[in-house]
């Protein structure tokens, strides 16, 4: 459904990832990790096209990057939901515009739009809050309205990069059980994560990233602690 054939990515001449290769299945849940500037979010956005391989191909179901035109981009990226870490909320809208808006972009009708974007508010744990200011919302029901756009359009993946990274354990709890229960519904997740407690709990497989390219790696098992050196 998903893969990354030889892919390497610069940014002025500097490599970001290298030589990457990797498949995600249908209804798979994926974790990403890796030190800050692995190379974790370029993944994300080779993904989502927002960027563009230097070298190799990203394939989305049936489209290449090597090969995809500019106006097939919108609908690709429909069936790509996209969690970003800061959120990236329209503040001074409500909960309903701020979810409408991902089908608005691709000419979804009207009627369509209402009873979608009010069930995936519902669905998000966020009924009764659509007319509510974006603003006055917490943290993590920003997040619930985050991954309410993402789902809105019924992609088949659902990206999430470091989506409890601002959030208590608490709430980042209850954001993995919305990830899973958008996963157990039949979509494919991939979040970038630096949170290995979680990885190791949810027993999904890992994509480890090491300087731009994939690594294997032992997410340390149960208790086990890093050794330290206790200054005296
Ligand atoms: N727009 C850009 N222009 C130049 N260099 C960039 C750009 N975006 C990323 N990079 C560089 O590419 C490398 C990978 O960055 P990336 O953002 O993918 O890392 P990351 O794993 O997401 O890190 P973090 O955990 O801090 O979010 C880094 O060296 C970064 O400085
Ligand atoms: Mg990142």
């Amino acid at each position: 459904m998903i893969s990354f054939r030889n892919v390497s990515k610069s940014y002025n001449g500097q490599q970001a990832v290298h030589d990457i290769s990797f498949e995600i299945r249908r209804g798979e849940f994926v974790f990403m990790t890796g030190a800050s500037g692995a190379g974790k979010s370029t993944i994300l956005k080779l993904l989502h096209h927002d960027i563009f391989p230097t070298s190799g191909v990203v394939q989305v179901s049936d489209h290449s990057s090597d090969k995809v035109k500019a106006r097939h981009i919108p609908y690709i990226r429909r069936k790509i939901g996209f969690v970003h870490q800061d959120f990236r909320l329209i503040e001074d809208r409500t909960v309903f515009e701020n979810v409408a808006i991902a089908m608005r972009v691709v000419g979804e009708h009207r009627k369509k739009i209402k009873s979608r974007t009010l069930e995936v508010i519902a669905d998000v744990g966020l009924y009764g809050r659509a007319q509510d200011k974006v603003a006055n919302l917490s943290g993590g029901e920003m997040q619930r309205v985050a991954i309410a756009r993402a789902l809105v359009n019924r992609p088949f993946i659902l990206l999430a990069d470091e989506p409890t990274g601002n959030l208590d354990p608490e709430t980042a709890g209850e954001t993995y059980n919305l990830l899973d229960r958008a996963n157990l519904g039949g979509t494919a997740v991939l979040v970038a994560t630096h949170d290995l407690e979680m990885v190791r709990l949810s027993g999904h497989r890992v994509l480890h990233l090491d300087g731009g390219t994939i690594r294997p790696r032992t997410i340390p098992r149960a208790g086990a602690r890093p050794m330290r050196r206790t200054a005296t």
